[in-house]
C-alpha cells in the first residue's frame, strides 16, 4: 500500500548538500521539510490544536461547510494529497466524495513515512471501499512520478497553506511542476492563510504552551540523527517574527552563545555567534486576488473561492 521513493545515492546527496548550502549562507537556513520527522509530525497535531494556531480549525470549518460543492463541481475523481500528514481534514472531503457513491481513490504523500502508515492504515479501516496508494517522498519526487490517471478527473490537493512555505520562487518552481500533472479539465485544491493583524499572526506561531518552539526546536534533533550532528537543542531559543515588508511569518532558532556544531555524515563544521539564527521556515500570508493572478498564469483558473466570515483563511478551486 506504501510506496517508497527509490533511494539512490544521488538523492542523498542531493539531501546533503542542500543543509551544508543553507547552513553556510550568511543568513543560515534549513530545509523545511526536516520539521516533519515520526516526533516533527507528532508535535505538528498538537500545533494544530493549540488556541492560538487558528488556520486548522478555520480551514476544517470551510472544509466542513463546502466539501459538498467542490465533491458537485469535480464530479468523481482521483484525490491526490501533498503533505497529508493525518489526513485529518481530508476526512471532510472524503466523506463528502463517499456520497456520490463510486468507489475512489486517494493517494495521500508525505515525508514522514511514520505518520502515513498509521493514517493510510486507519483510513483504510474506516473508507473500506476507498483504493488507497501511499507515497513516502518530497513534493518534488511525488509529482516527478504521476502517470495519466484511469478516473475521469484527478484533484491535487494542497492543504493548511503549506504553499505559503515556499519563497516566491520556490513556489513558481512548484506550481509549474503542478500544472505538468493535470491534464486540461483537472482540478487544484488550496488552502490559504490570509493577510491579517500581526499579532494574531505572531501568536500562531509563538503560542504560550511552547508546542511551536518544541517544533522548530526538533528541526535540531532529526538533524542530529539523520546526519550524526551534534547540535546542542538548549543553546537555541525559538522566536516567530512577522515580516510585514515580506507578509511573511519568519521562524528562527536563536544561538544564545558563541558555539560550534559539528554535522559527521556531512564532513561539516559550523560555528554560531551569540543571538546569530537558523531561519527554518518562512510562512507568506496570501492576498487573494494576487495569488489567483499567479495561478492564472500556470494555466491554473479559479473556479470558486471560500473563505470564513472574518475573511482570515481562502479556499481556491482552480482548474487547468
Ligand atoms: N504550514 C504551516 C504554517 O505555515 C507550518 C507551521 C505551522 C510551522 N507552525 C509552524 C512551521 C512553526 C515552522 C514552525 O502555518
Amino acid at each position: 500500500m506504501i510506496k517508497n521513493e527509490t533511494p539512490s545515492s544521488t538523492i542523498e546527496q542531493k539531501v546533503g548538500e542542500e543543509v551544508i548550502q543553507g547552513l553556510t549562507q550568511t543568513q543560515k537556513t534549513l530545509p523545511a521539510k526536516y520539521l516533519y520527522d515520526a516526533r516533527g509530525s507528532e508535535l505538528f497535531e498538537q500545533i494544530c490544536d493549540l488556541p492560538e494556531y487558528y488556520p486548522t480549525r478555520t480551514e476544517a470549518a470551510i472544509l466542513r461547510q463546502y466539501a459538498p460543492e467542490i465533491v458537485q463541481i469535480t464530479g468523481v475523481c482521483e484525490l491526490v494529497e501533498l503533505g497529508s500528514g493525518s489526513s485529518t481534514k481530508t476526512r471532510l472531503l472524503l466523506d463528502a466524495y463517499q456520497n456520490l457513491g463510486q468507489s475512489g481513490k486517494y493517494v495521500p504523500i508525505d515525508v514522514s513515512e511514520s505518520i502515513l502508515q498509521s493514517s493510510a492504515l486507519q483510513l483504510q479501516k474506516d473508507y473500506p471501499n476507498l483504493q488507497i496508494e501511499a507515497f513516502v517522498g518530497t513534493y518534488e519526487q511525488a509529482l516527478a512520478q504521476f502517470q495519466p490517471t484511469s478516473f475521469p478527473a484527478r484533484m491535487i490537493f494542497f492543504l493548511g497553506s503549506s504553499i505559503g512555505n515556499f519563497t516566491p520562487q520556490e513556489c513558481d518552481r512548484f506550481l509549474q511542476q503542478v500544472t505538468t500533472v493535470l491534464a486540461p479539465g483537472d482540478y487544484f485544491l488550496i488552502g490559504l492563510d490570509l493577510q491579517k493583524p500581526q499579532p494574531i499572526l505572531e501568536a500562531a506561531y509563538n503560542d504560550a504552551q511552547g508546542v511551536t518552539a518544541a517544533f522548530n526546536l526538533n528541526i535540531l534533533s532529526h538533524l542530529n540523527w539523520r546526519f550524526q550532528g551534534n547540535f546542542d537543542l538548549n543553546l537555541f531559543t525559538h522566536q516567530a517574527i512577522y515580516n510585514q515588508a515580506n507578509a511573511q511569518i519568519e521562524m528562527h532558532l536563536y544561538s544564545q552563545a558563541s558555539h560550534s556544531v559539528s554535522l559527521n555524515d556531512l564532513n561539516l563544521d559550523i560555528s554560531f555567534q551569540a543571538g546569530e539564527s537558523i531561519l527554518t521556515e518562512i510562512s507568506r500570508k496570501f492576498d487573494l486576488e494576487t495569488i489567483q493572478a499567479q495561478l492564472a498564469a500556470k494555466g491554473l483558473n479559479t473556479v470558486r473561492i471560500w473563505t470564513d466570515e472574518q475573511q482570515w483563511f481562502g479556499l481556491i478551486l482552480c482548474q487547468a
